[in-house]
């Protein structure tokens, strides 16, 4: 039987997430379905429940819905537990299991896309809100030499820091602006760049870097990524790789199978001014 799947948002109608899901099935030979659900901003439980009681399998979630969905599991992964939110859903014997595949998609195309591997580096997060917590369960994971999360709001970095620590994961560093570190990799997670402004950024953490990542996507070249551009960082990335990583992990994490992303990145990809995102 065919199984179903859907992203539940509201609204919906930039989703890319159907058309990704189709081509991972395609290319898996899958037998699946995969819609859209715009649920009304205050009927997400009913439409979801709705879902399952039709046969669904599992969902994606968007805003506003991923601290509603949440709230809803009745088991979670750490990633989702860390984050406090949830991106990805799956049905099971009337359970409803929660993960948040943001920050292993983000990874995965850091690390495999664009070929900057954390182990033995120096990462930066800028921000920490819900995007930067989703991802720094994956970033530990990964090894860095160091990894470091500055934020406009000190202490939010520093409940991160301190939930990470109570859950025995050590490793993540907090600094302020004032700080001359560099670093080889560094991450806009906040949301700055969805009103045209730049983050604060550390005066040296550019020097040398590999590689500036934005978590926006489709954005063309931000204020963050134009400040990386000049100050020279070797790669620049908008998050259309974190996009289909997620999707990526959300599929496997449903039918345990891996499918590609490379492709997919390239197709979606609207090209950022010199240096474009590289693919190696
Ligand atoms: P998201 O789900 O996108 O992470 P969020 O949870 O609202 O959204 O978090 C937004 C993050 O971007 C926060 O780290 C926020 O900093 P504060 O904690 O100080 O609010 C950061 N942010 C948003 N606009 C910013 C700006 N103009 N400059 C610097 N940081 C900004």
């Amino acid at each position: 039987m065919t199984d179903r799947y859907a992203v539940f948002g509201n609204p919906l109608g930039h989703s890319k997430s159907p058309i990704i899901h189709a081509r991972f099935a395609a290319e898996t030979g899958e037998d699946l379905t995969y819609g859209k659900v715009e649920a009304p901003v205050d009927g997400f439980e009913a439409a979801l429940r709705q879902f399952i009681a039709g046969g669904g399998s599992g969902c994606n979630v968007t805003a506003p819905f991923k601290l509603e969905a949440f709230a809803l599991a009745t088991a979670m992964t750490p990633e989702a537990a860390m984050a406090g939110a949830t991106n990805t859903l799956r049905f099971t014997d009337g359970g409803i299991e929660a993960h948040n595949t943001d920050g292993v998609g983000l990874l995965a195309d850091v690390e495999r896309i664009l070929r900057a591997p954390l182990r033995g580096k120096r990462a930066l997060m800028l921000g920490a809100g819900g995007a930067a917590r989703g991802a720094v369960l994956p970033f530990l994971d990964a090894a860095p030499a160091a990894f470091v999360m500055i934020n406009r709001t000190p202490s939010k970095a520093q409940a991160i820091r301190d939930e990470l620590l109570a859950a025995g994961h050590h490793g993540l560093s907090l600094a302020d602006f004032d700080t001359t570190d560099r670093f080889d990799v560094v991450i806009n997670a906040t949301s700055a760049s969805l009103t045209g402004e730049c983050p604060a950024i550390p005066s040296r953490a550019f020097e040398g870097c590999e590689l500036a990542y934005e978590l926006a996507y489709a954005k063309g070249l931000t204020p963050f990524l134009s400040r990386a551009r000049d100050a020279d960082v070797r790669t620049l990335a908008d998050g259309v790789g974190m996009l289909v990583g997620q999707a990526a992990v959300a599929f496997e994490w449903w039918r345990g199978v891996r499918p590609t992303i490379r492709n997919l990145i390239e197709t979606l990809s609207i090209p950022l001014e010199r240096p474009a995102r590289q693919l190696p």
